[in-house]
């Protein structure tokens, strides 16, 4: 069987995606059981002088009409225009995976309706974590008992700057550039250093786990822009490590939710993540400690968890029926606990 895929969204992971997939395609298409193939990338800007020039279109409804094409990847970012493409591409029968978090975070329980009700899938691996399986393995894996606790380090770029002026003593701004040049930042970094990826990425986490939309601005949120050299400087001659952590845990008066700066223990795990790599912790309580860790960031760890999900939508051959959450119309983290 042939599928046709879409790339939405030419940017530093959808060229990833077609990169990786040309590199690796024999692999995926065995583990897919399909013959792939990209038909179109679709992107404002021509793709004149790249390999994919004649994939290309800037005429999304082509795409949508295309009877060929089972699987869009949409990895264009932001909500707009990627919320109004997503829907379209459901809506013509078609699987939708994507990396885009700020999407799945605002919009994410309307668009797994939406699949639902069209008999495909919305698959979004490569939203949080990067490279690292975390989406799959929490509602599949470790399914079985009440999930306690999710927290760790989301953003590879805050990490990225805190690890460079903690053991280079670059400054935040130094630390930046070299994110934003090695491709972890987002298009606007703002989103990075101000906690609102961390954020985005800590309210789908926990809409899975808890079963119902956990949204942006009910997650309180700061970054790491108020952090110097020096008080790295101090952390560190305590034995301690600045890092950004996001966590949702349960309390008996609800749930909470939260992206802030935080002193780790060098010695500790999460003290020693470096760079780019994230560390989710999972508790559960029949479980224990679940610890997952890798590359949060970057072109090759994302476009990777976006190919591992185009290979589960064409493997299962249809709708993958176990992962969803009720949108609970925006009510307060606190009435989510008691249902
Ligand atoms: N800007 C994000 C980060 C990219 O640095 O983690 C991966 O989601």
């Amino acid at each position: 069987m042939d599928t046709k895929i879409a790339i939405i969204g030419f940017g530093t992971v959808g060229s990833g995606v077609a990169e990786v997939f040309y590199k690796n395609r024999p692999a995926i298409e065995r583990k897919a059981g399909a013959r792939l193939d990209v038909k179109y990338i679709v992107d404002i800007k021509s793709l004149e002088g790249t390999p994919y020039a004649e994939k290309w279109t800037k005429d999304f409804q082509q795409v949508v009409d295309d009877p060929e094409v089972g699987v869009v990847v949409e990895t264009i970012g932001g909500v707009m225009p990627a919320y109004d493409f997503s829907k379209r591409a459901l809506r013509a029968g078609k699987h939708v995976v994507t990396s885009n978090k700020e999407l799945v975070a605002t919009h994410g329980a309307e668009l797994l309706r939406i699949a639902e009700e069209h008999n495909v899938n919305y698959l979004f691996e490569a939203s949080v974590g990067g490279g690292i399986p975390l989406i799959h393995p929490l509602y599949q894996c470790l399914g079985a008992g009440d999930i306690t606790e999710v927290a760790g380090i989301l953003n590879g770029t805050t990490n990225f700057i805190m690890t460079r002026m903690f053991e280079d003593q670059m400054s935040f701004e130094e630390a930046l550039k070299l994110a934003q040049k090695n491709g972890y930042a987002e298009a606007n970094p703002a989103a990075d250093v101000e906690g609102k990826d961390a954020c985005r990425k800590i309210c789908i986490l926990s809409s899975i786990v808890y079963g119902k939309h956990v949204y942006p601005d009910e997650v309180h949120t700061e970054g790491i822009t108020k952090i110097t050299l020096n008080d790295v400087q101090a952390a560190s001659a305590a034995g301690y490590a600045v890092r950004l952590i996001g966590r949702v845990k349960k309390e008996k008066s609800g749930l909470i939710a939260m992206v802030s700066p935080a002193l780790v223990a060098k010695s500790s795990q999460l003290g020693n993540v470096s760079d780019v790599f994230n560390a989710v912790l999972v508790r559960g309580s029949d479980l224990g400690d679940v610890l997952f860790y890798g590359r949060g960031a970057g072109k090759s760890p994302t476009a990777s968890a976006v190919l591992s999900d185009v290979v589960d939508a064409v493997r299962e051959g249809g709708h993958i029926p176990t992962l969803g959450w009720e949108d609970a119309n925006h009510d307060t983290i606190g009435d989510y606990l008691d249902d």
